[in-house]
This record gives C-alpha cells, structure tokens and sequence, in this order.
C-alpha cells in the first residue's frame, strides 16, 4: 500500500476490519472455525492491505464516514444431508474473482484487479459466510499459481458430496487421474474405493479430494512451494464442506493440514484436530499396494473413523 497507515483511509479499514471480524464472531457465537481471536482480524487487515494495489487504482473518493454495510450474504443452495453434529459457522471469499492469495492461516483471499463494489467494504475479506465449492472452483480457475500447471492435462479439484460427513484427503492425482480430472481412480483409487466400501460407505457419500490439484511430473512428491500454493483450496474446500471426519492418507495430507512434520509411521492412528474437525491420519493406499503388510494398520485407523459413525467392523479388504 502507497498510503501511510495513519491516514483516514487506512483508518478507516481497519476500523471496517475490526466491525466486520466482531460481526462475524457474533453470528459464529464463537464457534468460529478458523480464527480465534482479534489478532487474526488484525493480521488479516495488514496482509489484505499488503496485497491491495495501490490507492490509485480505486476512485478518487474519500471512504464514508460511517463503515458501509456489508454485502448482502451469498445465497447458497442447501443440499439435503444426513443429520450430522453441528458445525462451526465458516468464512467464505467473495464469489468470482480469480486471483487469490493464501493469507496466514491458509484461507483464500481474492486479491482485487479493481476498486471493490461497495464503497468502503474490504475487497475479499472473508464475511462469515461458507463458500460453496463451486465458487473455490470458480476462484481456482485455469490456475497457472505454480509449475505443476505447465506438465497437466485437468486440474484435478474433487469429487463426492458437498456436504459429505467423511472427507479423504490424498496427496495429488497421478497418471489416470491427471488424465481424467478425477481423484483417485487409479489402482490406488481402486483400493481407496474398497477401503471406503468396507467402511460401510460408496464413493458418493463421501467427499476425495489432494493436497495439489495438479499431477506432479512422473508422480514426484509435491515440492514445498506447489503445497503452498494449492494449499489454501484445501483449506477452503474444507471449509465448503465442513465434514464431521477428515482422512489424511498418507504424509503429504497429514502433515499439511496438521503443519506437523512427524513421520506418517507416528501420526497414523491417533486421532487429531484440524480447524476444530476430527482428523485421522493413516498410511496412503499407494504405500499399501507397495506394502500389503501395513494394510492391517490402516484398517484399524479406519475402524476408529467407522465407530464415530457408529459403524461396525465388517470385512477388510
Ligand atoms: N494418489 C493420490 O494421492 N491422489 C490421487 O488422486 C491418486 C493417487
């Protein structure tokens, strides 16, 4: 930003920031998913502040004195689900602007091409809203954020029920999935399938979706930087979601959403918190079609998702 943070304008954004963030705290009643205090409203006020362009940009108008009211709230169609615990109230980027940016906690963020549609309103502040899948898919676009767009074929964002109660998340899409822009439908998406039929539940029940939504080159692991850029759609589409159980197969899965380092051998099996939702992370079905040994431990991981779901051990496949 070219102004000084003293100024009106800058005042008067944060001031805006801050009614937004306290608003959005009152209507979550404090369940919020993603934020837990004041300092994220502040955080989130400096870093959409460092990512708007300069003032010129916007139309040479002082801000109102009063804060502006906020939009008027997305409308979103409700899909029908099986009664499930309430969940935390979410947050949810503006609909339809492209380019987007990962503030510090991993929410999406659109970064404004142009001055905002309401005058005095922070462009892509998240208002209390939940986004809907569409519209992360919308926002994620024909993404160029990283080199893994240069090699594929289909982006690869997700597949399943929106308002799925069971959520997988993989690592990113090989050759079969690259090629048909379907997660896991590969022979370790064969396995996946079997592993979530033996848990009492079809592929349609539940949400899948990758850490990276492109295929890596000869199915290298995802480097550090194409994480962080994909990152933030993870986040959101859970987010969209709001699951009762997340499935972290394999390393990349858990230790993004966990920002944990520790080995997948002592994750696995302990149940976790991601964002307030139950986490399990367990071994990827690829590392169990290399190692057809280790597929008794994931089957117990499963078995403790399955309970929550007052599901009974059947058969392992
Ligand atoms: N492995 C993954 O992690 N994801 C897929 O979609 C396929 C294979």
């Amino acid at each position: 930003m070219n102004e000084s943070p003293e100024s009106p304008e800058a005042l008067g954004e944060v001031v805006e920031d801050l009614r937004r963030h306290l608003l959005w705290q009152e209507e979550s009643g404090g369940r919020a998913l993603l934020v837990d205090s004041a300092k994220l409203a502040a955080e989130r006020s400096a870093s959409l502040r460092s990512m708007l362009p300069p003032r010129g940009a916007a139309p040479a108008k002082a801000p109102p004195a009063e804060p502006a009211p906020a939009p008027p709230p997305v409308p979103r169609a409700e899909v029908p689900r099986a009664a499930a615990p309430e969940r935390p109230a979410a947050l949810a980027p503006r609909p339809a602007s492209p380019p987007v940016a990962a503030s510090g906690n991993g929410l999406l963020l659109d970064v404004p091409q142009k001055a905002p549609p309401y005058p005095g309103a922070l462009p892509g502040v998240v208002d209390g809203e939940r986004p809907t899948l569409d519209e992360i898919r919308r926002t994620l676009g024909d993404c160029q954020r990283c080199k893994l767009c240069t090699g594929r074929k289909n982006i690869v964002f997700g597949v399943g029920n929106p308002r799925a109660d069971l959520v997988f998340v993989g690592e990113g899409p090989g050759e079969n999935e690259d090629l048909k822009g379907i997660p896991f439908v590969g022979a370790a998406g064969d396995l996946l399938t079997k592993m979530i039929q033996a848990m009492g539940f079809s592929r349609d029940d539940v949400y899948i979706c990758n850490v990276v939504k492109c295929r890596p080159p000869g199915n290298r692991n995802p480097e550090p930087d194409e994480i962080a850029s994909c990152e933030p759609f993870l986040r959101s589409q859970l987010l969209a979601i709001q699951p009762k159980v997340i499935v972290a197969l394999g390393k990349f899965a858990a230790q993004t959403l966990l920002r944990d380092s520790t080995p997948i051998t002592r994750l696995r099996g302990q149940w976790r918190e991601y964002q307030g939702v139950k986490l399990m992370p367990t071994f990827h079905p690829a590392y169990l079609l290399r190692s057809p040994a280790e597929k008794r431990k994931a089957w117990e991981d499963l078995q403790q998702v399955m309970k929550i779901f007052g599901k009974q051990g059947g058969a392992r496949t």
